[in-house]
This record gives structure tokens, C-alpha cells and sequence, in this order.
């Protein structure tokens, strides 16, 4: 007998599902032992930031391995808000970006709520116009987001903010260049006023500075446009400012975080992968896991190309998130995944954000047995999970109820098909060609 608020519950869970299937579901049935090669496509996290950087410079840059993703897709329309002139080949995955007739520095709220990575245009804008008026980035489900890292580190260099409704109005007679310490190694934060320090005349050290591989990409493309860059040990970027900067070409990285969520899918169902493109140096404490758990883990010359072959009787382990080289928060949620049938009982703390588990619902809704206190969620291994409906919370969630579903009894079907496709490049396609059973199904 369903309790009141079982029913209520379900019903509003209907509801939610109702609203959200509009925009189509993943349909998953177990899919056991999935093997095979795959090929990574771009990173999202390092593709966004590089679009915005060619703020920076006036011409026809061309970026290859683009992800044709919803993100990509929502930085591309920014761009062209601004008046940036933009060609995707889809089928290349390749971007012509040309940034001569940019006059504009004002970003719409309507974009900047799709997509928080927007925030990323304020530190080319404010270097190349000494402007930038951009809608206050929306928060998200996994934590507020704020950007007082941003705007605190602007204001030494000069800038003067300004808010009209929810609009942020940064404004400067000239960037000052100078030492600046992140409390936090905040990614945005440190592409932000490195993007903005590369046009500012002296020297700029940004101090316990984040140094994700995706932030190394972006110092690579700067370092092509012609900008002057120092990484120092431990975690300091120096920046001598030039006059100007070039259009480039570059090839964006290869995506560690899809490469992460493919080595789950082989564990979780027992199989076994090669993926060529990745690397191990961007994924080592993850990769430490895995082995931990018995599964097998190679990797060719020089930490190029990984493969994995899955044990049959993984053992649970546990975990911190921390920013690089700790374990990525982003593969927090394909992890867990992982340990809910795992023998034993596992720990993730999540240090990074402050409400990353909305997964956690999901998965114990497919029997997973889950309980959170604080920032820390325990897992007990079970023998089986159960396909059902589950709904997305996040784009990386999305990614731990799919490979969840694989493993799964029965089908899994998944709505809140927006996050799924905001990080990847057709995924679906690339677990398909594994042997995986799923499907898409648009609109309802
Ligand atoms: C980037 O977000 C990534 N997004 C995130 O990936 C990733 O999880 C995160 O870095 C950490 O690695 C992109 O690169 C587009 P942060 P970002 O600034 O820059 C707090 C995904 O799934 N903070 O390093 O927003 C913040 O609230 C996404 O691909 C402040 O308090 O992350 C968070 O708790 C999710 N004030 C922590 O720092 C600030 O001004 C880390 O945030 C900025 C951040």
C-alpha cells in the first residue's frame, strides 16, 4: 500500500518526467560484457574556454576536433552575438572563427543562463575593450556557482563593476597587471584573469592557480596567439603582457572526462576498451582507483593509449575529489556508478561542490544502496541493480545513470536529455558501437 506521500511523490515525479520528456529519453537495457576500440572526440571544458579566447585577437582562427555539442553550439551563438563571424563543419569537427567585426561586448541573459561557461568572455572582453557586460551566470543543480573569484580579482586590476538588474557591468580605464592569490584553484577564475593578463601591459602572477589539462590547452592556444606564459612550480602562472595577439589553429584536446566515462562503461559491464586517444597523465588517480577496484589497466608509450580490461569481481573503494591532479570532481558521479555493485563498502567525499550527489537519488531508485551525510556519500556494494525510470540532474549524473543502466536488470530509461547532450558528442552512438542496447528517442 503506497503511503500519501508515496503517491505524492510519484506523481510529482511523473510530472517532472512529463515536462522533461518532451525533449526526448535515453532508453538503456543491460548491456554486459562491451568491448571494442572507441575514439574520444574534443573536450568540452577546454574548447569553451579557447572559443572565448579568440576574443583576444582580431582575424580567422580555425579550432579541429571540435565537439559537436550543445555547449559548443551555445558558446558558438555567443560569439556570433558579438558579433564574431562563425563556420562549423559538423562533419569535421572543425570551427572557422573570425573576429574582426566583434564590436559588441554585451552578453544576453538568455545565453548566459544556458550555459555558465559565458562567464569565461568577461576576461577577453575586458582586454580587448575594456568592457564587458555580461548577465549574472545562473547557478546550477550541482551548487551556487558563484563568481566572487572572478570580480574580486578584476576589481585589483582595475576594473570598476557596476549591476543593472542582472546584468554585471565591468568596466576599466586600463588592466593593472600584479600578483594575485586564488583562495581556491577555481578553473574559471584562472583562465578568466589569465585571458585578461595576457593584453595587460607588466608582469601577472596568479598564485595557487588551477592547472587542469584544460587549462593547460587554453595556455597552449594563448602561448600560439603569441602570448608570453611561465607555469612555476607549484601552482603559479606568470603572464608578461604584449601589444597583441594572433589568430591561431589548434587541435583542442582530447576529452579525459569522456575517456573516464568510457573506462566505467567497460568496467561496470564486465568488458573490456582501448582508447587510443587518451592519456594517462590526465587521469592518474582515477586510473588508481580502477586498479584498485581489480580491474586491469594499460597503458602504451609514454602514457599514451589506455585499455582496461574489467574484473569480474570488483572491489569497492573510496575516494576524495580534489582539483588536479586529484581525482576530477567531474568523474565523481561515473565512479559511484562503479561501487554500487562493487563487493564492500565504499566512501566519495565531494570537495569541490557543495551539491554534487543529486545522482544519488537516481541510483538508489535502481537499488542501489546509498546513504549521504554532508559531503560524503556510503556506498554498499549490492549484486544487482534494476532498470526504471531515472531522470538526469546534471551532465556528468546523466553519464553515471546511463553506464548504471548498462549494468542494470531490465531497461533504464533516462529524461533530462538537456544535460546529456550539452557535454557530449552523440555518446549513445559510441556505447552503441560497443554492443550497448540504447536508444534515443526525441521529443516525448
Ligand atoms: C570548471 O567549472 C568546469 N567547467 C567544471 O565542469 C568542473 O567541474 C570545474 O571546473 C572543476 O574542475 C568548465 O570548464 C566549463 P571552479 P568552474 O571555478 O570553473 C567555487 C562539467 O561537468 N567557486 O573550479 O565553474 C565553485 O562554486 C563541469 O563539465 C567560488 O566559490 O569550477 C566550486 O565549488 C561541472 N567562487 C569550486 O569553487 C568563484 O568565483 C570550483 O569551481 C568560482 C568558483
Amino acid at each position: 500500500m503506497n503511503s500519501a506521500s508515496q503517491i505524492i511523490e510519484q506523481s510529482s515525479q511523473k510530472f517532472v518526467v512529463n515536462q522533461e520528456s518532451k525533449e526526448g529519453r535515453i532508453i538503456v537495457k543491460q548491456s554486459l560484457n562491451l568491448c571494442g576500440q572507441v575514439e574520444l572526440s574534443g573536450a568540452k571544458n577546454a574548447v569553451l574556454v579557447i572559443i572565448a579566447s579568440l576574443l583576444l585577437t582580431e582575424g580567422k582562427s580555425i579550432l579541429t576536433n571540435v565537439p559537436h555539442s550543445d555547449d559548443v553550439i551555445q558558446m558558438i551563438a555567443l560569439m556570433e552575438e558579438l558579433g564574431a563571424q562563425v563556420f562549423f563543419d559538423t562533419i569535421q569537427k572543425k570551427v572557422e572563427i573570425d573576429t574582426r567585426l566583434i564590436t559588441r561586448f554585451k552578453v544576453s541573459s538568455l545565453l548566459m543562463k544556458k550555459m555558465r561557461a559565458s562567464v569565461l568572455v568577461m576576461g577577453p572582453l575586458l582586454a580587448r575593450f575594456a568592457r564587458a557586460e555580461i548577465a549574472l551566470p545562473g547557478g546550477c543543480l550541482i551548487g551556487t556557482r558563484p563568481i566572487n573569484f572572478h570580480l574580486k580579482n578584476f576589481e585589483k586590476m582595475g576594473v570598476s563593476f557596476t549591476v543593472e538588474g542582472e546584468t554585471i557591468i565591468g568596466s576599466t580605464v586600463q588592466l593593472r597587471a600584479g600578483s594575485f592569490v586564488l583562495e581556491y584553484p577555481s578553473v574559471g577564475a584562472t583562465e578568466n584573469i589569465l585571458m585578461a593578463a595576457t593584453l595587460t601591459p607588466g608582469i601577472t602572477r596568479i598564485i595557487n592557480a588551477a592547472l587542469e589539462p584544460e587549462v593547460v590547452d587554453l595556455i597552449a592556444v594563448l602561448t600560439k596567439m603569441g602570448a608570453k606564459i611561465t607555469v612555476l612550480a607549484p601552482a603559479i602562472i606568470e603572464i608578461e603582457g604584449v601589444a597583441l595577439l594572433k589568430p591561431i589553429e589548434h587541435q583542442i584536446m582530447f576529452d579525459r572526462l569522456e575517456a573516464g566515462a568510457l573506462l566505467a562503461v567497460a568496467a561496470i559491464t564486465g568488458g573490456s576498451i582501448y582508447l587510443p586517444q587518451a592519456s594517462t597523465h590526465n587521469l592518474d588517480v582515477f586510473l588508481l582507483k580502477l586498479q584498485e577496484m581489480g580491474h586491469i589497466v594499460e597503458s602504451g608509450e609514454g602514457g599514451k593509449g589506455i585499455r582496461l580490461i574489467a574484473t569480474k569481481t570488483p572491489r569497492a573503494v573510496s575516494f576524495v575529489t580534489s582539483p588536479y591532479p586529484g581525482f576530477p570532481t567531474d568523474l565523481q558521479a561515473p565512479m559511484m556508478a562503479l561501487q554500487c555493485l562493487a563487493a564492500g563498502m565504499s566512501e566519495v567525499h565531494e570537495t569541490v561542490f557543495e551539491n554534487r550527489f543529486l545522482h544519488v537519488r537516481e541510483l538508489q531508485k535502481m537499488g542501489a544502496q546509498i546513504t549521504i551525510n554532508g559531503d560524503r556519500a556510503t556506498i554498499t556494494g549490492v549484486e544487482n541493480l534494476y532498470g526504471t525510470s531515472v531522470i538526469a540532474t546534471d551532465i556528468r549524473g546523466s553519464c553515471a545513470l546511463v553506464i548504471a543502466g548498462l549494468a542494470a536488470q531490465g531497461t533504464t530509461t533516462m529524461t533530462g536529455m538537456h544535460h546529456w547532450k550539452r557535454a557530449y558528442d552523440h555518446f549513445e552512438n559510441k556505447l552503441a558501437a560497443l554492443g550497448a542496447h540504447i536508444s534515443v528517442l526525441k521529443n516525448g
